[in-house]
């Protein structure tokens, strides 16, 4: 299998989204496979779920780095000894220094369990709680060096409820997010895309709106990174 195929995961935690990502992979549905997962956390419980799934792991501790670039530089070591095309960050509890973004340019996605631009950063589900809106969702973007910022290549949506907590959003969000993840990823490797500014236009066979019926409008004026 060719880098573009091989996936590289970086988790701090729980690692519900490297799973999903993972069996989308053997399943067929995503073209690729995960070549490693790395967590900054040596406890984290992903970790296991990744061993469980045969999946290999390395735990970078970014307490041993003096600062964000030396660790980033460790974890690229790894992404790029395992030959990783592209980065997924899973419940990556870390800003990304801009040489790992440079270095990975156009090839880092994200998900984070809102709609953005709104509620960046943590516990955007209770963010949405507490600010009364009355749909919240998923969003699937490229990474950029402003945290939750890079432009979006997939959203949906999920209702709030009257009587949701932080904990029943974010369980309904969740549900949502594994679907959503490898589809994104999907969309990237088929390749059929372009930026237009912060615009991401899915332009070929691809197209999802296109199975929807519906045809973008406007030609991109840029090619991707
Ligand atoms: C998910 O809600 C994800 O959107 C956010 O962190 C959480 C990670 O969960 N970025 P998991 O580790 O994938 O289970």
């Amino acid at each position: 299998m060719n880098e573009t195929g091989r996936i590289g995961v970086l988790i701090s935690g729980r690692g519900s989204n490297m799973e999903a990502i993972a069996v989308a992979c053997k399943q067929n549905q995503v073209p690729a496979r995960i070549a490693v997962v790395v967590s900054n956390e040596p406890g984290a419980a992903g970790l296991a779920r990744a061993k469980r799934l045969g999946i290999d792991t390395e735990v970078i501790p970014h307490r041993q780095s003096a600062t964000r670039e030396e660790h980033d530089r460790k974890v690229a070591a790894v992404l790029d000894a395992k030959g990783c095309g592209l980065v997924c960050l899973a419940g990556y509890m870390r800003l990304l220094s801009p040489w790992f973004v440079r270095h990975y340019e156009g090839r880092i996605l994200n998900i984070h369990p809102a709609l953005l631009p709104a509620f960046p950063g943590l516990h955007a589900q209770k963010q949405a709680v507490e600010h009364g809106v009355k749909v919240s969702g998923v969003s699937v973007h490229f990474v950029d060096e402003e945290l939750d910022h890079g432009p979006i290549i997939l959203q949906s949506a999920v209702p709030v409820a009257e009587d949701d907590t932080e904990d029943t959003l974010a369980a309904r969000i969740l549900v949502e997010e594994h679907r959503l993840y490898p589809e994104a990823i999907g969309i990237v490797l088929d390749g059929n895309w372009t930026l237009s500014g912060r615009r991401f236009l899915v332009t070929g066979p691809g197209d999802p709106r296109g199975r929807r019926g519906a045809r973008p409008s406007g030609s991109p004026d840029r090619e991707r990174p």
